[in-house]
């Protein structure tokens, strides 16, 4: 058995939503009948801009993990493990912390970005401006060939390839192997009001919990087109959340199509394109809810998903962490 390893990791703060399921669960409900795969759950790299808020990550992790197994990420098929209880990661960052500068880190372009709109300036948490290279060794760590990632990610996988060519001609062996991102068809799910992502700081967001009740009230609401004022009037779909988010969830393509047709035209209302909406997403929904609240009866059995996780993939790391410190020739047990 020689499976390609994929490996792919979260640091979300709170539920998992719509837009997550587009950009990465669908992927990986893909990916776990083909491959190897590690789904981690970056609590360490949550931490770098939320240190001052231990109790929220630590929550996370749970409704995390119930999103995960909800959604159909099955343990026997995908080894989901903790970031924190990998220690291994974090000695593989202090070892490639030395081969990466900081200017390099400073130009990091996904970085600067969150510099910018978290208004850190120059009080920027060190750990947070080191979060790239801490990726780096969640991704050598597990030797992984595969990084299922959204486009902001793309830099990080480019830094990561950068340690890796530089850690191997350093030292001289081939023991770190470059890893290819791969991105989702549909970027990204727009927000219920319009706006190009959906997230949770925006709180335009449809979560995978969300309740029956929750989710008619968030799809009548939903931004459609401004200009769509009468029924009688033409009206676009190009961008009309009501039409990317059908695009993506419903299975019906043709009546998809006659819809859209029926929209541009003039002649079909805001209101019944949001009712099938509300019909296509609460079947897609009602399971995962099902389940989600199944699951949170035996929370000891899900943490204990995540425990046996962490431990396998433990091992996997050790021993890259082994291999790295002998290729440098330091003393390892
Ligand atoms: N940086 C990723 C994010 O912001 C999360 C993450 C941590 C990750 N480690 C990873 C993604 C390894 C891919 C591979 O969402």
């Amino acid at each position: 058995m020689n499976k390609k390893v994929v490996l792919t990791g979260d640091r979300s703060t709170g539920k998992l939503h719509l837009g997550h399921y587009v950009g990465s669960l669908a992927n990986r409900l893909k990916m776990q009948d083909e491959y190897k795969q590690f789904v981690m759950i970056a609590d360490m790299q949550a931490l770098t801009d939320h240190a001052e808020k231990p109790e929220l990550i630590r929550n996370s992790v749970m409704e995390v993990m119930l999103d995960y197994l909800a959604v159909g990420l099955d343990p026997k098929k995908t080894t989901i493990l903790l970031q924190s209880m990998i220690p291994e990661l974090s000695e593989l960052t202090m070892y490639y912390l030395n081969l990466v500068t900081w200017n390099r880190l400073k130009h990091n372009p996904t970085v600067k970005q969150e510099i910018k709109q978290k208004n850190f300036g120059e009080s920027v948490p060190a750990g947070f401006m080191v979060y790239p290279v801490f990726q780096a060794a969640d991704i050598t760590a597990f030797k992984a060939d595969i990084v299922p990632v959204g486009d902001d990610q793309l830099p990080m996988i480019e830094q990561t390839n950068e340690i890796v060519r530089k850690f191997n001609r350093i030292y001289k062996k081939e023991i770190l192997k470059e890893a290819k991102a791969i991105t989702p068809q549909i970027a990204r799910l727009p927000g219920i009001d319009g706006n190009a992502k959906m997230s949770k700081s925006l709180n335009n967001a449809i979560y995978l919990s969300d309740e029956a009740d929750v989710l008619v009230k968030k799809v009548k609401s939903m931004f459609t087109d401004s200009n769509h004022l009468r029924v009688e009037d033409p009206g676009k779909v190009e961008g009309n959340p009501v039409f990317v988010y059908l695009d993506a969830f419903a299975k019906d393509t043709k009546k998809v199509n006659e819809m859209k047709e029926h929209y541009q035209k003039g002649g079909l209302g805001d209101m019944v394109c949001k009712k099938y909406l509300i019909e296509v997403l609460e079947d897609f929904l009602s399971p995962i809810r099902e389940k989600r609240k199944e699951l949170e009866k035996d929370k000891k059995y899900v943490l204990d998903v995540l425990l046996k996780g962490s431990i396998e993939a433990k091992k996997t790391a050790s021993q890259t962490l082994k291999e790295v410190k002998e290729a440098m020739h330091l003393i390892s047990a």
